[in-house]
């Protein structure tokens, strides 16, 4: 027997029915918004990523299915859809457009990490990028789209908020946190000890409890924002203040992923264990730039949702469609052309072996059938049908034409 790969999953039965319903419901949010969906391929040039994600991130350095296909090029999996989405928008010449443009996407993702609970190999996201909408009303917006996606779902969470400054204030902060940061530089992690020169940032993150303890004094970059970006987050947190939306400012939140500034936040959950982001995203003002576009402000998110699975609260369901069954032989013949018929118009099961009354009836309750629709002898004999509303409790005997 073969098995999936270490760390992959197939989504069958009721998993499956979770993810319909979350994308589903994620959808018809994201419309609401303004999203039309785009779907971008799966396989991209490993340059991409190397380009937005960032050459020393965790991502691009440890985690990509990376390979050399058949013609040489050198190419990886997509572990995650804003790149993809970026060069889409670029390919298209959208950047050249002055119109605001808004896409939703959902799909496999790709990382190598170290399986565990919540943390999967292949695992699938809903995304949403808006393109040229520079104002901080657009980050609101989005946080507030989350929300309503998370609600109508039925999931709680808590938001985290950081602002990561711009090309005007973030160099200043780095050079001061590298200045830190080298003074303490001993008592440090390997990790974060590689990561003074190669990525500063992301030591404000790790989750090494001794390298936590010795950052709790370092400089915060909340603290050094430049005049429009410290603007930017007031406006931020004042609309989230008037709209009720509870948040906690996390000035270790970086993200994992280089091209984000300004607004960067997190969605977190205290139900699913030790992962608990359910969602992250922010703006990344430059990352058209870097991959050869004109410069486009732009903001998104994306939703784990393997992470967001057990937690969601599925709908009651409701009986639907017809079941058809018949308790003679000769009656299971027009019960497929009833049922050929039926399905222009609803969910049909048929039972193709004649059967008792007794057992149809839980054939029928079995399939979450609405109407259950059998044929006996006599049915047979005058051309009807008995029909039951198993909603209602209702009986009746139409012609077979007529139903
Ligand atoms: P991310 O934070 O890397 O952001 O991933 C978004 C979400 O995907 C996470 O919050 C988590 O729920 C889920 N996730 C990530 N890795 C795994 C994994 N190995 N197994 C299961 N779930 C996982 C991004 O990917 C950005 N592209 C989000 C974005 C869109 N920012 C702007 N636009």
């Amino acid at each position: 027997m073969i098995n999936p790969l270490r760390g992959m999953k197939d989504l069958t039965f009721q998993e499956s029915q979770r993810f319909n319903h979350i994308i589903e419901t994620a959808t018809t949010i994201a419309k609401r918004y303004g999203y039309g969906y785009i779907e971008t391929p799966i396989l991209e040039e490993t340059a991409l990523f190397r380009r937005s994600v960032g050459d020393s991130s965790d991502i691009v350095t440890k985690e990509m299915y990376q390979f050399e296909d058949k013609g040489g090029n050198d190419v990886c999996m997509r572990p995650e859809g804003t790149a993809g989405v970026v060069r889409a928008f670029v390919s298209a010449k959208l950047d050249r457009q002055p119109l605001k443009q808004k896409f939703y996407y959902y799909g496999s993702m790709f990382r190598y990490e170290r399986p565990q609970k919540g943390r999967l190999r292949s695992f699938h996201q809903f995304g949403c990028e808006s393109f040229g909408e520079g104002s901080v009303y657009e980050d609101f917006t989005i946080i507030t789209m989350i929300g309503q996606i998370f609600q109508a779902l039925g999931i709680g969470y808590e938001l985290k908020l950081n602002s990561l400054g711009c090309s005007d204030c973030m160099p200043t902060y780095k050079r001061d946190l590298v200045t830190t940061l080298t003074t303490i530089e001993e008592e440090l992690c390997g990790d974060c000890q590689r990561r003074i020169q190669s990525n500063p940032i992301r030591v404000l993150d790790c989750k090494n409890s001794t390298c936590q303890s010795l950052l709790a004094t370092a400089p915060k970059l909340i603290d050094h924002l430049c005049e429009s970006c410290n603007q930017d987050f007031k406006t931020l947190t004042a609309l989230l203040d008037s709209a009720d939306i509870a948040y906690c400012v996390d000035t270790h939140l970086v993200r994992g992923l280089d091209y984000y500034n300004k607004s960067a936040f997190e969605f977190v959950s205290d139900q699913i264990g030790a992962q608990s982001a359910i969602a992250g995203g922010g703006r990344y003002d430059k990352l058209v730039e870097y991959l050869d576009g004109k410069p486009t402000p732009a903001v998104g998110f994306a939703i784990g949702i393997e992470r967001i699975m057990e937690l969601v609260q599925m709908p009651e369901p409701t009986r639907e469609g017809i079941y058809l069954g018949s308790m003679v032989a000769e009656g299971i013949a027009p019960l497929l052309h009833l049922a050929t018929r039926k399905r222009q118009e609803t969910k049909v099961t048929v039972e193709y072996n004649p059967k008792g009354f007794k057992s149809h009836m839980k054939g029928a309750d079995k399939a979450g059938a609405r109407y259950c629709v059998l044929i006996g002898e006599d049915e047979l004999a005058n051309g009807t049908l008995w029909v039951k509303d198993l909603q209602t409790k209702e009986e009746q005997t139409p012609n077979r034409e007529a139903f």
